[in-house]
């Protein structure tokens, strides 16, 4: 009873920091209206290309795909434009909301409604596809939004689900900033990305803990993505501001560390067949 009403209220925190603000909007989203989404979509490709490919978008013509953590709903629409059957769930409000009115706005349709990853509404066996980028290690138990993907993802099915990886360079900067410089240098990593990244207990994974996570899969590939934060192309999440950061942007190595820490990237991309 206890541990259940501990999980209840680690999900809510999760919650509630999305429900302030739906991933991107701060920073990308200036506009709802038609215009404001084709601009937030435009910058997010731009800042995250890779995501074009892993995704596949037009591959899903015609497959029935749910999408887990629509958030602002720009992969959502994608897949709507490439003709698939689509559904989408996200545990805001928020979300959701944008997604539809964005849906809506471009005369596009999906089911769309508020869930939870980890207790999926939909029958075994539903889906061609499940898709989800940067949710899954938000939510409090992990393997159970897994094993919610394994059971509505038809046999043959495919599972595309982006989650954070441990060994990043993001990860090294909040540690530098967080434990180093706050006096806390035994502060772990796992410590790290659960308090400072983004909703209270983010989690990240190591490549061969990602692999245990999709234990049940049959063919697992995975491979690990260095991304704008980790470049600080960018503006950096929703959390991050100050004089350390704009220092860091300014005389970050960025060349050098895609040579060399190609694998210390935030980003871990899993497709996995069921
Ligand atoms: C970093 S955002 C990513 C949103 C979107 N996929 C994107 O790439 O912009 C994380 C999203 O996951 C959602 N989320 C977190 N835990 C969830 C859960 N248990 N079930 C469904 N959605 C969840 C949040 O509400 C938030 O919209």
């Amino acid at each position: 009873m206890h541990e259940k009403t501990l999980a209840q209220g680690e999900k809510q925190a999760v919650h509630d920091f999305w429900e302030r603000a739906a991933c991107g909007e701060e920073l990308y989203l200036h506009d709802s209206g038609r215009q404001g989404y084709l601009e937030q979509a435009r910058r997010r490709y731009e800042l995250e290309p890779y995501v074009e490919q892993f995704a596949a978008f037009q591959s899903a013509r015609g497959q029935r795909v749910l999408e887990i953590g629509v958030g602002l709903g720009a992969d959502h629409q994608r897949f709507a434009e490439a003709g698939a059957l689509l559904a989408g769930i996200d545990l805001t409000e928020r979300a959701v909301a944008h997604a539809r009115r964005r849906l809506e706005l471009f005369g596009m349709s999906s089911e769309l409604e508020q869930g939870d990853a980890e207790n999926l509404s939909f029958a075994d066996a539903s889906f061609d596809l499940v898709y989800s980028w940067g949710v899954i290690h938000h939510s409090p138990n992990t393997p159970r939004a897994v094993a919610e993907i394994h059971r509505v993802l038809k046999p043959g099915g495919t599972a595309r689900i982006m989650i954070y990886h441990t060994w990043s360079l993001v990860g090294y900067m909040l540690w530098v900033r967080y434990a180093l410089l706050g006096l806390r240098p035994w502060m772990s990593l796992a410590d790290i990305y659960a308090r400072y990244l983004e909703s209270p207990g983010t989690k990240a994974y190591s490549v061969a803990g990602a692999r245990r996570l999709f234990g049940a899969f049959s063919a697992v590939q995975i491979q690990t993505q260095l991304t704008h934060g980790d470049l600080l192309e960018s503006a950096a999440g929703q959390r991050h501001r100050g004089a350390f950061l704009s220092l860091a942007r300014r005389i970050w190595p960025r060349a050098a560390l895609r040579k060399f820490a190609a694998g210390h990237g935030l980003f871990m991309l899993i497709c996995a067949t069921k």
